[in-house]
């Protein structure tokens, strides 16, 4: 257990720099108020020498950890080459080559952006560009950035006050069964979902769909698994009304699920791809991927129609291509697999014991639990008691995502089985002391 929670010294620069940084900042760096100082793969140390296991990844950003050997080697030898520019360079080359190896051809060919917003907003030209059209459909949980463009996606009550929004923007429900908006139940519901999003195409839009963008999991809503059926139904829509499909995999992409891409789970076959976070194993790197014609559609084709200033400059590409190494050396695709499968056997272990524990789903290691009041009701559990529950597995050690009912745990790719399972130790110990003292509700 640490003591004096935070440290002195991680509490004087918190303080400090709470002078100067605008409020809003990132709530897990609010609610913890510690001061990293270093990190080494799944262990993050605080200014006061605290060791954590980090179950949070920068919310899914570090795909190899923290200061990765080889990573570090690669962009110590970058940044004393040549750091900036939009030129060809041979890293760019050599990350835009492997990268496009492991995609089908239908996206082989790849733009390099710096943040996710950018890149769904830079699918979304694409997408024009291609079709000619200008609408487009996302779903009720859904996230995909919160640049103008895009936070009309946002399925999310986060939005409110921010409007009015980009117009042409739709959403229809995710097949979130767990709480089903439309009441059902799967699979007797017949994927009633997939009907409302037809529904909202007809009689909301003018028809002029160009692209219905999905996440393969939806993270930032509390990794919520779709059954099977539900991408492959939307993906049809998309068809029938000659819209393209855009599979956005910020966060599902480069082995989080357990397959290098998050479409694979499902046999999707997206017209275009969105990537970012883990792709650059915590540089600001994001990307869209389609195919060559797609590519080739105007204005996106037209010279600096794709481009960006910073977009896949030598340092992001030098950290793409070493994150990308690593993943596959590592097998990280694998990793992921295999632990996910073995920690979602603890998750469903802990919603037999715990009453608090609602839900739990994962696909690799991209996990969720609910956190509810009672099974019965499914009543989230309080924000208080979520913020008591986060502290107490800091105090333990464990940087987690559980200051929300919506409690994502997505430690980094690379993280060993034996750190895994004391992060879970640390979890169930918590949990326990939590369910004794039974004032959960
Ligand atoms: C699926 C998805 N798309 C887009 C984004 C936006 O990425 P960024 O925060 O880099 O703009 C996110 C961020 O969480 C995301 O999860």
């Amino acid at each position: 257990m640490i003591k004096n929670f935070p440290g002195k010294r991680s509490k004087k620069i918190f303080e400090e720099e709470q002078k100067y940084i605008s409020p809003g900042i990132q709530g897990i760096a609010l609610y913890s108020k510690i001061a990293l100082a270093k990190g080494k793969n799944a262990i993050l140390e605080d200014e006061d020498g605290n060791r954590y296991i980090d179950f949070v990844s920068g919310i899914g950003v570090g795909s190899v950890g923290h200061c990765h050997p080889h990573y570090v080697k690669s962009l110590k030898a970058q940044i004393q080459k040549i750091t900036y520019s939009s030129f060809t360079t041979k890293v760019r080359k050599d990350f835009l080559k492997l990268l496009s190896s492991l995609l089908p051809e239908s996206l082989n060919r790849i733009q390099l952006f710096s943040g996710g917003a950018e890149a769904v907003e830079a699918a979304f030209r694409l997408a024009k560009s291609i079709t000619k059209k200008f609408e487009f459909v996302s779903f009720w949980g859904g996230f995909h950035g919160k640049t103008g463009g895009v936070l009309g996606l946002l399925g999310d009550e986060f939005k409110k006050d921010l409007g009015p929004f980009m117009p042409g923007l739709y959403q229809a429900s995710y097949a979130y069964c767990y709480r089903c908006p439309l009441k059902l139940k799967y699979p007797e519901c017949g994927l009633a979902c997939v009907e409302v999003l037809r529904k909202v195409i007809k009689l909301q839009s003018q028809q002029q769909i160009a692209a219905i963008i999905a996440e393969p999991v939806q993270g930032t809503a509390g990794n919520v698994v779709p059954p099977p059926e539900f991408l492959p139904a939307v993906q049809a829509v998309a068809k029938e009304f000659n819209a393209l499909f855009i599979s956005d995999e910020m966060q599902t992409g480069f082995g989080r699920t357990g397959s290098m891409w998050g479409f694979e789970a499902d046999h999707l076959s997206p017209d275009i791809l969105t990537l970012g976070k883990g792709i650059g194993g915590g540089f600001p790197l994001s990307a869209v991927a389609s195919s060559f014609k797609n590519c080739s559609s105007k204005p996106f084709s037209n010279p600096s129609g794709s481009s960006s200033s910073y977009g896949g400059n030598p340092l992001a590409a030098s950290a793409g291509l070493a994150s990308l190494e690593i993943i596959l050396k590592e097998n990280c695709a694998q990793n992921s697999q295999e632990l996910g499968e073995l920690l979602l056997r603890r998750l469903k272990n802990f919603q037999e014991k715990f009453e608090f524990v609602g839900d739990v789903r994962g696909r690799g290691l991209m996990m969720g639990i609910e956190f509810v009041k009672s099974k019965k009701t499914k009543e989230p559990l309080s924000k208080e008691v979520c913020l008591k529950i986060f502290q107490e597995c800091l105090k333990r050690g464990l940087l987690s995502m559980s200051y929300t009912y919506t409690f994502r745990l997505i430690p980094p790719l690379t993280i060993l089985k034996k750190e895994a399972l004391e992060a879970f130790d640390i979890l169930e110990e918590t949990f326990t002391a939590l369910s004794k003292k039974g004032n959960y509700k």
